[in-house]
């Protein structure tokens, strides 16, 4: 079974959180063992924002800002590769051409301008027909608004591919800015009936039961209008 995973960087680090990238190296490589074929896309996290803001405020223009954004996802990517060691690529591609899954667990960052990893890990899915694309951020999945600064928000358990779209289209891409999916992932993800599960990555064992189907905390979204 072939598995997408889009790990936030504000997970593991912003700050750098070694406890947990080795917890989550280890987990991936149990996968790894049990035959899951894994790819993972790595997230810029706090540390992208940082930078882009500051380089924002120097007059960088966006792709520029993107661009700085991305060698971000790509380091705290290598961060990931010097815990998994043999298990991964010695190396970040940087083009999804150079991109595919095979007996190591694939890692990459970002891959080009206008977009956020959730559409490189999105197109990952799509291209190479992955059975789910399990999207970790530190919230615990889908809200009708951003909980980390809206106390009306409230948790969407279940929604289709279509509501997700709708969802992530009432905002578009600003160069560190993460709603509650890139727009450009989610209409991958409905156009390429991804079979979708939000959760926090904070609980490795909770990820573990969305990838192998059980119950999971989280939002699951289904291909459908
Ligand atoms: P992230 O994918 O981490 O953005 O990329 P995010 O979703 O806002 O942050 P997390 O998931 O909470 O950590 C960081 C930034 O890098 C640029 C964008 O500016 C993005 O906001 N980026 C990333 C790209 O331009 N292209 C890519 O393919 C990936």
């Amino acid at each position: 079974m072939k598995v997408v995973i889009d790990i936030g960087g504000s997970i593991f680090a912003s700050p750098i959180n070694v406890d947990y990238i080795k917890r989550f190296s280890e987990f991936l490589i149990e996968l790894n063992r049990e035959g899951y074929k894994l790819m993972v896309v790595v997230g810029g996290g706090k540390k992208a924002k940082e930078y882009i803001s500051t380089a924002r405020a120097l007059g960088g223009e966006p792709d520029f800002l993107d661009e700085i954004g991305i060698a971000i996802t790509r380091v705290n990517a290598m961060l990931l590769i010097a815990a998994l060691g043999d298990r991964a690529n010695s190396w970040v591609p940087t083009r999804l051409e150079d991109a595919s899954p095979g007996e190591r667990i694939l890692v990459m960052g970002g891959t080009r301008p206008g977009q956020t990893t959730d559409t490189v890990a999105a197109e990952l899915a799509s291209r190479h027909g992955a059975e789910l694309l399990l999207v970790a951020s530190n919230v615990d999945g889908v809200y009708t608004r951003d909980p980390r600064i809206d106390p009306e928000a409230r948790f969407i358990p279940e929604l289709s591919t279509k509501e997700l779209l709708d969802l992530a289209s009432e905002r578009g891409h600003e160069p560190g800015f993460r709603g509650v999916i890139d727009p450009k992932a989610a209409k991958i993800i409905h156009a390429s009936k991804i079979k979708t599960a939000f959760v926090n990555g904070a609980d490795i064992e909770n990820m573990e039961k969305a990838v192998k189907g059980m119950d999971f905390k989280g939002t699951l979204v289904t291909p459908g209008g």
